[in-house]
């Protein structure tokens, strides 16, 4: 017999193709319509027994995720116990239901921290998936869907992966049906990061000054309620690239930049380079350039490293599938 020690899930990091933010909110959050879009960088969470709960983070940027209960890995895997009724069965007697076991998680991290990309969400919904398979949950996916939008905002889009609308805080989702296109994007990491609440708070601050009229890099006035961009997702559903880089876009790209300034210059490289297009993902400061193929993207990279306005560049695809669990070599 095999005895299961650990569970490892792999899960990628997220673009929002459009990001729409909406007036803040009674609690303080943002109503959103967003494109998600998962990309090739991916985590690797594992979940093994423990006598009690805990973290090791390795890799890219471990020092700055913290280790202790505030930790969205543990905190994601503390709401799938409470979620699975009872927790997992340790007893043998019949009904008996014994404690409910800690788990100790180890998150091997590609995607940088702070960086714009969900890396804390992705790693949740990462260990929502382990634990539900460690501890024999049973949870389905829409089930795992509810408890992950309960731990962040884009926590449950890291378990569906692909190209999907999210509204609300971002966690209800709809999958958008795209044809099988793959696209081909250059990430252009920063020296250094921003947190996602200043981001919110500096674009509410952008739009109560009165924001400005200019469409691209200035803040507008909120509207009332967010719109789905009707060009994108026809540009998404015809698979041209060169219509998707053009209609990409980011309400929080102007206040990224009022605390990032040096973006722009990240930017402006890009689109000089030749990229399709360019946006700050999420709240940033990681900057994103669509290439027109796999070859172009690689050019791209290699310029973008060499005129010295970013820390580091990845070459990345999406779609890709949400998170998944890696399947045990034999
Ligand atoms: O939900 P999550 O913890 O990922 O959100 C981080 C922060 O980003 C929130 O505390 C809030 O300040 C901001 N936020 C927001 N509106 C959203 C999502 C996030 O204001 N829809």
């Amino acid at each position: 017999m095999t005895i299961v020690t650990g569970v490892t899930v792999r899960v990628p990091a997220k673009l929002n193709l459009q990001l729409a933010v909406g007036p803040p909110q009674a609690d303080g959050y943002h109503d959103l319509v967003t494109i998600f879009h998962a990309v090739s960088l991916f985590d690797e969470v594992t979940a093994e027994p423990a006598g009690r709960d805990g973290v090791t983070v390795t890799g890219e940027g471990a020092d700055r995720v913290p280790a202790g209960p505030d930790n969205l890995a543990l905190r994601a895997a503390a709401a799938l116990r409470k979620a699975v009724a009872g927790g997992p069965r340790v007893g043998t007697g019949a009904g008996q239901r014994v404690g409910i076991a800690g788990v100790h998680i180890t998150m091997a991290k590609r995607i940088p921290v702070a960086a714009g990309l969900a890396g804390g969400s992705a790693d949740a919904a990462a260990a929502l998936v382990a634990c539900n398979e460690l501890w024999h949950g049973g949870l389905s996916q829409p089930q795992l869907v509810e408890v992950a939008a309960r731990v962040g905002s884009d926590v449950a889009f890291a378990l569906l992966g692909g190209t999907a609308v999210g509204r609300g805080r971002g966690e209800r989702l709809t999958s958008a049906l795209a044809p099988a296109t793959q696209y081909h994007w250059v990430l252009a990491f920063a020296d250094g990061q921003l947190s996602t609440p200043e981001v919110y708070a500096a674009l509410d601050r952008l739009r109560a000054a009165g924001g400005a009229t200019a469409a691209r890099g200035r803040a507008q006035a909120a509207p009332a309620e967010p719109d789905l961009d009707a060009a994108l997702m026809s540009a998404l559903r015809s698979g041209d690239a060169r219509l998707v880089g053009q209609a990409l876009s980011n309400d929080l790209q102007p206040a990224a930049l009022s605390l990032f300034p040096s973006l722009r210059k990240t930017l402006a490289a890009g689109l000089e380079l030749g990229a399709l297009g360019a946006l700050v993902a999420g709240s940033g400061p990681t900057c994103v350039f669509l290439a027109a193929s796999a070859d172009r993207a690689l050019d791209l990279a290699v310029s973008l490293s060499g005129a010295g306005v970013c820390r580091s560049v990845a070459r990345v695809t999406g779609p890709v599938a949400g998170a998944a669990i890696v399947p045990r070599s034999k």
